[in-house]
């Protein structure tokens, strides 16, 4: 069985689909780290963000890895462990544009579906149940509220040492939504066979719970 996990920034997508694929022993893949990856390298390289073929380029002469060390998912850009680097407010504004270029998504839908050839994967993205994985047997769109995500965010740097406002996570989670909602190649959009769950005021066992239901369900009624 696949399971593909989507929704917007801050929905929680991430803790969610690691502790379901933990639960099930299944091979967990977050697609938002590949294109941060290749997002960290264009800030790194300073590469113009806004040249699509120069991008795409990029991602064609070099090799974006996901390894699981230690129970943990790391991502490699060639041999640089950029794990951690790739999650910086720059490489999030960096990653929203170069996702939306049709050259950089065509590379990443190959690389992505070569990685779920074997089932028994939880994937998580903006596009996986839409366009990535269109036969898989679970699909979720997990969402939460603008102000709720902030929220999420905010703590999340807090702990970090930051000292972000709360205010501008808002405008920020809100404009990557635009973004991400409105690029013309593979929008993020619900698919229509996909469970809608909402995270607001859940906490992440509830939510880990209620996909693991649905999966319950839907071996079931494949049985
Ligand atoms: O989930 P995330 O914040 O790590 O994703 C980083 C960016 O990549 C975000 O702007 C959405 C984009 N993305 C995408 O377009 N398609 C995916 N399957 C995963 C992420």
């Amino acid at each position: 069985m696949n399971i593909a996990i989507d929704g917007p920034a801050g929905a929680g997508k991430s803790t969610v689909a690691q502790q379901v694929a933990a639960k099930l022993g299944y091979l967990y893949i977050d697609t938002g780290s590949m294109y941060r990856a290749l997002a960290w390298a264009v800030h790194h390289y300073e590469l113009p963000v806004e040249n699509e073929e120069a991008v795409a380029r990029l991602l064609q002469e070099n090799t974006i890895r996901l390894e699981r060390e230690q129970g943990e998912q790391r991502v490699y850009w060639n041999d640089i462990d950029v794990t951690r680097l790739i999650r910086t407010p720059e490489v999030s504004e960096y990653a929203s544009i170069v996702a939306s270029y049709a050259s950089v998504r065509e590379q990443m839908l190959g690389l992505q579906r070569a990685m779920a050839t074997r089932g028994n994967v939880v994937m998580d993205g903006r596009d996986i149940g839409t366009h990535v994985l269109p036969d898989a047997e679970v699909k979720i769109f997990l969402t939460a509220s603008i102000q709720e995500r902030a929220r999420r965010r905010w703590n999340e740097l807090r702990a970090k040492g930051n000292d972000p406002q709360l205010s501008d996570m808002e405008k920020e989670i809100a404009e990557r939504d635009h973004r991400d909602m409105n690029r013309e190649v593979a929008p993020l959009r619900q698919a229509e066979d996909a469970v809608l769950v909402d995270t607001t005021g859940s906490s992440i066992e509830q939510v880990v719970d209620r996909i693991l239901q649905i999966c319950d369900r839907t071996g079931e009624s494949k049985q």
